[in-house]
Order: C-alpha cells, then sequence, then structure tokens
C-alpha cells in the first residue's frame, strides 16, 4: 500500500518547522528531500568502506568497487537498460548532456547538419548545443510550444530531413509538467536516421522508464531529484553508440593503457571500457552509491505508484487553485497529460512575492523563470511560482497551500 504518511517517517527534514510551520515541501522539481536509508548508506560507506575505486587490491578498494559498480548495475536495471555498460555516472543531468554534445557533437556535428532541439527545453538542452554550434557551423532548428503547453509535433515532421542528425527535448517539462510522446518523436528521428537525446531530469523520478522500449539513443538524469544526493547523475546511451564515441575528458580511470613511443615521441592511448571510459578521475563514489539507494527505495515503492499519487495530488491541487479567482495556471488542464507540477501565478503579485509569503507558512516553492526563458517568452510571462510535488506530499499539505493562497487573492 503506497501511504504518503508513512512513507514521510523515512524523511528527517519532513518534521522541521519553518517559521512556526511544518515544512511544506513543494520544490520537489528543483531538488527532492532524502530518506533516511539514503543518509545512513551514505554515512555507512565513509564509515565502513571509504576508499578509492578500481586503483588497489585491497579489501576496502574491493569493496568500494563491488559498491560503486552495483550502483551502475542497479540504476540499468531501474530504467530497463541492458547493464552497467550502458550507465555513465556523471554530475547531473547537465553534464551528461555537455557529455554527448562535446563526445558525440563534437565529431558527429558539421556545417550543413541540423540538430533539433524544443523550446520547451530547460536551459542545460539549449546552452550546448548553441555553444556547439558556434565551435562547428551546423544549425539548430527549434520546435516550438502550442497555447496548452504540449509540443508541437508536427512541427517535426516539417523540419526534419536527412540533414537532421539528433532531436534533444525532455521527456518531462520542468515548467509546466507536461508528459511528451518520446516514442512518436523517437520513430521520426529514427525514420530519418537521426538520434534522440531525451532529458529525463523530471521523468525518471516520476514515471516507469523503460529505455528500450521507448528506443531513446541516450538519456540524462540527475540523482538530486530522484532522492539522491547532489553531484551525481546519469547518462544512459545504448552501447553501440557509447562504444564509437570518444571520450569526454581524459585522465585516470578511463584509459587501459599509456604507451609512450621512443621513436615517434609520443603517447598511444587505449581507452577503458564502458563505462569507465566516460569516467575520468576519481568518480563521486559515494554519491553513486546514495543513488543506488535512492533507486532501491522508488522500487520498493513502485514507479507506478510514484505516478499514480502525483496525480491524484496534482488533480486535487489544480481544481482548488483554479476556485481562486485570480489565480491563473500554465500548461495542460487535464492532470492526466502531466507529472506533478503546476506553473502559476497570482494576479498583482510577483512570482517572488508569491513565494516569500508562502514561505511564512512554511511553504516551499520556486519562483522565478525556472531555466525556461524561451518557454516563459511563449507564455509571455516574465516569471511564474511552481508547487511539485513527490511521494511525500499529502493531500493535507495541498490544503494548507490553498487556504494560503486564498488568503493572499
Ligand atoms: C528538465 C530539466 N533538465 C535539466 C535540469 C538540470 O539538472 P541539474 O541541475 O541536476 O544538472 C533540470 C533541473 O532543474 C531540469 O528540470
Amino acid at each position: 500500500m503506497f501511504d504518503p504518511h508513512k512513507i514521510r517517517e523515512d524523511f528527517p527534514i519532513l518534521k522541521r518547522k519553518i517559521n512556526n510551520y511544518t515544512l511544506i515541501y513543494f520544490d520537489n522539481a528543483a531538488s527532492s528531500q532524502k530518506p533516511r536509508q539514503v543518509i545512513e548508506a551514505i554515512k555507512d560507506f565513509y564509515e565502513n568502506h571509504n576508499s578509492n575505486v578500481h586503483r588497489a587490491v585491497h579489501t576496502l578498494s574491493q569493496e568500494a568497487s563491488e559498491l560503486y559498480e552495483r550502483a551502475h548495475d542497479e540504476v540499468a536495471d531501474f530504467i530497463h537498460a541492458d547493464g552497467m555498460e550502458e550507465i555513465i555516472f556523471v554530475r547531473g543531468t547537465t553534464e551528461a548532456i555537455n557529455l554527448v554534445a562535446y563526445s558525440w557533437g563534437l565529431r558527429n556535428l558539421k556545417k550543413g547538419d541540423e540538430v533539433i532541439v524544443s523550446l520547451m527545453e530547460h536551459h542545460s538542452n539549449i546552452v550546448p548545443w548553441e555553444i556547439l554550434s558556434k565551435l562547428n557551423g551546423f544549425n539548430i532548428k527549434y520546435v516550438g510550444v502550442s497555447d496548452d503547453g504540449t509540443l508541437n509535433y508536427e512541427a517535426y515532421e516539417e523540419l526534419i530531413s536527412e540533414k537532421t542528425k539528433i532531436v534533444c527535448f525532455s521527456h518531462v517539462s520542468n515548467f509546466s509538467g507536461v508528459i511528451n510522446d518520446v516514442k512518436r518523436i523517437a520513430k521520426i528521428a529514427h525514420d530519418h536516421g537521426a538520434l534522440i537525446l531525451i532529458d529525463g531530469a523530471q521523468s525518471v523520478p516520476h514515471l516507469p522508464t523503460h529505455v528500450k522500449d521507448l528506443d531513446v539513443d541516450f538519456l540524462a538524469f540527475s540523482g538530486h531529484k530522484m532522492l539522491g544526493p547532489t553531484g551525481i547523475g546519469v547518462l544512459y546511451g545504448k552501447c553501440e553508440i557509447l562504444e564509437k564515441m570518444e571520450p569526454f575528458q581524459g585522465g585516470g580511470e578511463m584509459i587501459r593503457e599509456v604507451l609512450f613511443d621512443s621513436i615517434t615521441k609520443r603517447c598511444t592511448i587505449t581507452w577503458n571500457d564502458l563505462p569507465w571510459k566516460f569516467e575520468a578521475g576519481t568518480p563521486n563514489i559515494c554519491d553513486g552509491i546514495g543513488l543506488m539507494e535512492a533507486v532501491r527505495y522508488l522500487r520498493r515503492l513502485g514507479m507506478e505508484n510514484v505516478q499514480a499519487h502525483e496525480y491524484t495530488l496534482t488533480e486535487y491541487a489544480m481544481k482548488h487553485m483554479l476556485e481562486c479567482q485570480k489565480i491563473e495556471i500554465y500548461g495542460p488542464e487535464d492532470a492526466s497529460a502531466k507529472c506533478g507540477i503546476i506553473p502559476f501565478n497570482v494576479e498583482g503579485f510577483s512570482s517572488h512575492d508569491v513565494a516569500l509569503l508562502l514561505d511564512n507558512y512554511g511553504i516551499m516553492v520556486r519562483s522565478g523563470f525556472h531555466c525556461t526563458q524561451p518557454l516563459h517568452a511563449i507564455f509571455k510571462l516574465k516569471s511564474s511560482a511552481r508547487a511539485s510535488f513527490y511521494i511525500y506530499n499529502t493531500r493535507e499539505e495541498i490544503d494548507s497551500f490553498i487556504e494560503v493562497l486564498k488568503e493572499i487573492e
């Protein structure tokens, strides 16, 4: 039985009082809270197993390596990848997308080529492509967003051509929560020989993810948005694509051999196996193990149950928010078309004012443009407030939120 009240007992921070009110945390799209199981896994690593990985034959290094590799395996299982070869640990979604841009894009995108990006994207799926296009001279074509916040799917058919090499878009928007039809875009892209890169920062923590069923070439996501620690995230890539790619960064761990040739006076280098070829230097071992614990926690709950719970909360919250005269909500009206994210404004107040007023009652929401300035421009907005839910949020918390909103207006 999925019981958010029981789940809450695992999250020490939810007992905190802020301004004499029990904390209501509705900023989950920015970063989730951490259960004690994750906090304890991190503590246990540093207290009992701390060592570098893949470096030494001693017991601690063997234990750390075994845990770190298992973390890759369990993340692979969580998203139904073929195995840990397809799972590269990075700092987060941003680094994962940059890895693809520089390792794959730098060598595969040239003048005359095209990349399709959506205007729904977080800046981290726009800026790397803009930077790279200035270096390599390829063109970027942007797909627009309809009034209800959904992607303009027809535009993909119109913009795609044999020149298109990669199509980049998010599975779930971090502004509106809208869930995009990955399979539909994957088919259009693959029919034209292009790859797809999915920003899964807002989908992997909230929906069941099956990379093979979705036919994703690259998927980027962040540990800290799915109960894990900060500083760890994942790039999934299809094995056959990763095999052909050159490394992202050079250093230890990612090489098998560095041989100095006394005749050419140069070093010849062979790369390590996947995924280590893409994990240069000492990796973030402990947080990788923390992420494994987070994935275990979510698997115990069942991702279908996580999605169903967030749907119930979102539908309930939207219904009551719409009863308020001065509140405008953006994105799809149907809660089943989205994950648990509600962007809104209160007439006569800036989004920061709304967030500060809610903070007076211990309620945390995000305000600003949420790293989606092009999307805010489409909605003719400078900023918005955003409530976003997760496994430990309850209807009672939404009731308190609505009560304060009614007071504000
Ligand atoms: C959709 C989306 N993409 C990318 C990111 C960037 O994630 P990170 O800062 O963990 O790299 C975020 C973070 O808010 C996001 O919501």
